[in-house]
């Protein structure tokens, strides 16, 4: 089943705790948190101090997602502000490989996340030790942006690699532009988890209805396509 990943970049800070109970009441598998330094990505957004929010507010796996340079310095921060899952940018770690031991002796899993121009192959030499890869579709830094159409392309070579690596249960996350129009082709493409902002939070009848109607995009959508 395709997992749903609210990103809280585009929620309503103002009642914080009552948009990821709605979410999560809504169907949600996991709640994405987008960590940015303003720096790596041109956005400043949050820290460990609103994890510990999301943390308290429910039962979901917390996925950190940290747009930011030299991201071993904050591990253990969010790891103990209740992260599960802490994703960092290839484009940020010199030293990936120890770095992503490190999320995983700190008590959480390990993704790496790719830029639109990151190749897959930069993936190679990592594939035995982490747990997720998030291939990102827009150019990080904001919500609500458009979905870069050659990502599909690259969606499938995610999985293909994974696939052909013998890590075919690692979760391929999709990051940027999902919404009921793309989401359907993103899956068959062979993501497995859909990570949206504007299109849950941002939807007029209120985000539960943006889970459900990301949801009934994919009641239709054949599986990921042969080949
Ligand atoms: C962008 C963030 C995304 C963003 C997705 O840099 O990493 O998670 O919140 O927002 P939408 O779904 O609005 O494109
Ligand atoms: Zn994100």
């Amino acid at each position: 089943m395709t997992l749903i990943a609210p990103s809280i970049l585009s929620a309503d800070f103002g009642h914080l705790a009552l948009d990821v109970q709605a979410v999560e009441a809504a169907g949600a598998d996991w709640i994405h948190v987008d960590v940015m330094d303003g720096h790596f990505v041109p956005n400043l957004t949050m820290g460990p101090l609103v994890t510990v929010a999301v943390r308290r507010a429910t039962r979901l796996p917390v996925d950190v997602h940290l747009m930011t340079e030299a991201p071993e310095r904050y591990l253990a921060d969010f790891v103990k502000a209740g992260a599960d899952r802490i994703t960092v940018h290839q484009e940020t770690c010199p030293h990936l490989h120890r770095t992503l031991e490190q999320i995983r002796e700190l008590g959480a899993l390990p993704g790496v996340a790719l830029n639109p121009a990151t190749p897959v192959e930069s993936l190679r030499e990592v594939l035995p030790c982490l747990d997720l890869v998030l291939i990102m579709t827009v150019n990080p830094g904001f919500g609500g942006q458009a979905y870069i159409p050659g990502s599909t392309g690259k969606i499938r070579r995610t999985r293909d690699l994974l696939e052909a690596q013998g890590r075919g249960e690692v979760p391929v996350q999709v990051d940027g532009g999902v919404d009921p129009v793309t989401a359907p082709e993103l899956v068959r493409a062979g993501a497995t988890v859909l990570v949206a902002g504007s299109a849950v939070f941002g939807h007029p009848d209120g985000p539960g209805e943006g889970v459900r109607s990301l949801r009934s995009s994919l009641s239709v959508a054949p599986t990921k396509e042969a080949g």
